[in-house]
């Protein structure tokens, strides 16, 4: 996700702040019927995904330059190219589709589709998970103008299946999941919730009860007294597992910004990484505007590996995004073109710039492959520099 730090937020249509004004009314009464305080998950999910009103579940415009950030598949084709190569060789070794979850406008769908037909091996189906209403229209609209003779492979489906074979891909899809907020303050280890003041929504800490939340925050929380906030997002872990579950043969993708536990739980980290995107600006303030806004949380990839082994299966690599796409072919890919067409060249070249530079997406979004009857080495994690995890 790529956005500018806040400078000033541009003020809603007025359309657009009686619909947020509508939700945060939501949210307050849900507090009020949960006994004055809700977990900041609970929040999020409200802000996110309540149905009709949530980030996700109404009809405001998110992704591209009307919207609120940009994700690597709009910023450059060359992404989806790079992953067509990565697929290409599962699907080839292990049959079986493609699924895409959370596909946003669909571009990454609509390009990785081009490319591998364009090689002889587009699958015989291309399932798209989706949860926003408003996103699954735009997916289908673009799937019918760029693929009108292939509509019919594209399948949108609600859930995971049973049994997933082939590819599993699932861009800037971790970050958006309910995270809790942790918070060691006054060298105790609390719950930070959301509670209703008269200046509008604030923060409240509380005990966290026995449970794996307080294991995990226990376990994360650096040593020492001094006051650290953070993130642990079990939902996240969730649905690696149950894709990891789900798995047959095949390999999954998760590319997200994030770190390993060392680097996210860092003693110098102590502020967390919630961050909400607005108009291509992004700040940390996730009561602004509910409804209009993305809320994320960086993305502990030790945690999500972790997840995925314990439903038995096996990670296959972990990487920058720029080794991932260097290793998949990139520069090849960019050079290859017409010498002759040098701008569009040139444009190309600097789009795939911000998506391998390291100060930009290269060295902040990750990649992690995990997958079950593969065998390694995969394209794109063989000669990619291995990060631990
Ligand atoms: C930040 S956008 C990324 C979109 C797209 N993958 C891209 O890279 O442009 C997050 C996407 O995940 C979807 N999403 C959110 N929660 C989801 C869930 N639980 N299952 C599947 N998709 C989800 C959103 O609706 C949206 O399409």
């Amino acid at each position: 996700m790529s956005s500018q730090a806040e400078f000033s937020l541009p003020p809603p249509a007025p359309d657009a702040a009686a619909h947020s004004h509508e939700l945060a009314e939501r949210i307050a009464n849900a507090i009020a019927e949960e006994g004055g305080w809700i977990a900041f998950s609970r929040f999020m999910e409200h802000a996110l995904y309540a149905p009709g009103f949530g980030y996700y579940a109404a009809g405001s415009r998110k992704i591209g330059a009307e919207g609120d950030f940009v994700t690597a598949p709009e910023i450059s084709p060359m992404f989806a190219r790079c992953l067509a190569m990565q697929a290409r060789q599962v699907l080839e070794r292990t049959g079986g589709d493609v699924l895409e979850l959370g596909p946003g406008t669909g571009i990454l769908a609509a390009d990785l589709f081009s490319e591998l037909k364009a090689h002889g091996a587009a699958p015989a189906r291309y399932r798209l998970l989706e949860v926003s209403p408003e996103l699954r229209e735009r997916q289908r609209a673009l799937i019918a103008e760029r693929h009108p003779g292939d509509a019919g492979r594209f399948e949108w489906i609600d859930r995971l299946p049973e049994r997933i074979d082939g590819v599993v891909i699932a861009n800037e899809v971790l970050d958006v999941l309910p995270c809790a907020l942790v918070h060691r303050s006054g060298g105790v280890v609390l719950e930070r919730g959301v509670v209703v003041t008269e200046a509008g929504f604030g923060w409240e800490d509380t005990a966290i009860p026995d449970g794996e939340l307080k294991r995990r925050a226990n376990a994360v929380i650096p040593p020492g007294d001094y006051d650290y906030l953070t993130e642990v997002n079990l939902a996240a872990e969730a649905l690696v597992r149950s894709v990891a579950a789900a798995l047959g043969r095949g390999l999954a993708l998760f590319i997200d910004y994030g770190f390993a536990q060392n680097e996210y739980y860092h003693p110098q980290r102590s502020m967390g990484t919630l961050r909400c995107h607005y108009r291509h600006r992004f700040h940390n303030d996730p009561f602004f505007l509910p409804g209009l806004q993305d809320i994320t949380a960086h993305v502990d990839f030790t945690a999500m590996a972790r997840a995925a082994e314990s439903a038995g299966a096996e990670v296959m690599g972990y990487t920058t995004q720029a080794h991932f796409l260097i290793s998949c072919g990139l520069a090849v890919l960019v050079s290859g073109g017409d010498p002759n067409m040098t701008l569009s060249r040139l444009k190309a070249t600097s789009a795939v710039h911000r998506l391998i530079n390291p100060s930009e997406m290269g060295e902040l979004f990750k990649v992690l492959g995990i997958g079950r009857g593969l065998d390694s080495p995969l394209l794109g994690f063989q000669s990619a520099r291995p990060l631990t995890l």
